[in-house]
C-alpha cells in the first residue's frame, strides 16, 4: 500500500473527525478530551484562520484517509513558530503515516518563513513523545501538572524543530 500526502480539503473535515474521536475517546495520548464536530474541527485544525497549513495521508489504494498533521499558531508562541498536532488512525494498516506527513509540513513550514515548530505533548504519551523525537524534536520547556479533565496532574512537555531559514533562500 502507498501513502499519497496532499494538502486537506474542506471535504475531508467529516472523516477527520471520526478519526480523531476515536483517538480522543481511547484516551491516554492527546491532550485533547472533548470530542469534535466537523466544524469545530475545520475552524481548529484543517482550515481555519489560525491554521498555517494542514496535510492529510491517503492510503492510495483504498483512497481512506489515514492521518492528518496541523500546523497553526498558537497564544503565546512567537509569530514564527508553529504549534504542531498529529493524529494516525487508530487500527490503520499503514505505518510511516506521522512520518510521511511530516515531510510534507516541514517542506511547508520552510517555505513560509518560519523558524521553528513547536510540538506540545503530555508527559504520559510516550508514542507521541518518541515520534517527535524520531522526527528530530529536541526538548525545549516542561508545563508542569496541567490538569486533565478529571483533575489528574500531567506535565507537557514542549519539543521544538528548528527550521533552517537560510536553506529557504538557496
Ligand atoms: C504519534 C503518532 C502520530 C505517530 O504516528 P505513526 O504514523 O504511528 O508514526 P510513524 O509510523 O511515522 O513513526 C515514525 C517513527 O516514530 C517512532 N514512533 C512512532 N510511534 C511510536 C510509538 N508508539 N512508540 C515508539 N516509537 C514510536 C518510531 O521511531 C517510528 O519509526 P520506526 O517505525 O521506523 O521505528 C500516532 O501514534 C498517533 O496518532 N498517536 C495518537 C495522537 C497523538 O498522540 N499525537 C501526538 C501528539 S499531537
Amino acid at each position: 500500500m502507498e501513502l499519497e500526502v496532499r494538502p486537506v480539503r474542506p471535504e475531508d473535515a467529516p472523516e477527520l473527525v471520526d478519526l480523531l474521536n476515536e483517538i480522543i475517546a481511547r484516551g491516554g495520548t492527546t491532550a485533547l478530551e472533548e470530542r469534535f464536530t466537523p466544524e469545530a474541527l475545520a475552524e481548529a485544525y484543517l482550515t481555519g484562520s489560525d491554521v498555517i497549513c494542514c496535510f492529510v495521508a491517503v492510503d492510495s489504494v483504498s483512497g481512506r484517509l489515514e492521518g492528518f498533521q496541523t500546523l497553526g499558531r498558537y497564544p503565546g508562541l512567537p509569530e514564527d513558530v508553529g504549534d504542531i498536532g498529529t493524529f494516525a488512525r487508530i487500527g490503520g494498516a499503514q505505518r510511516g503515516v506521522g512520518s510521511a506527513l511530516f515531510a510534507a509540513t516541514r517542506a511547508e513550514a520552510c517555505r513560509r518563513g518560519l523558524a521553528a515548530i513547536n510540538a506540545t505533548i503530555r508527559a504520559d504519551n510516550t508514542g507521541g513523545l518518541a515520534f517527535y523525537g524520531r522526527m528530530g524534536f529536541a526538548d525545549h520547556s516542561v508545563e508542569p501538572a496541567v490538569p486533565l479533565k478529571d483533575g489528574t496532574l500531567v506535565d507537557r512537555i514542549c519539543k521544538r524543530f528548528p527550521l533552517d531559514r537560510k536553506a529557504q533562500t538557496t
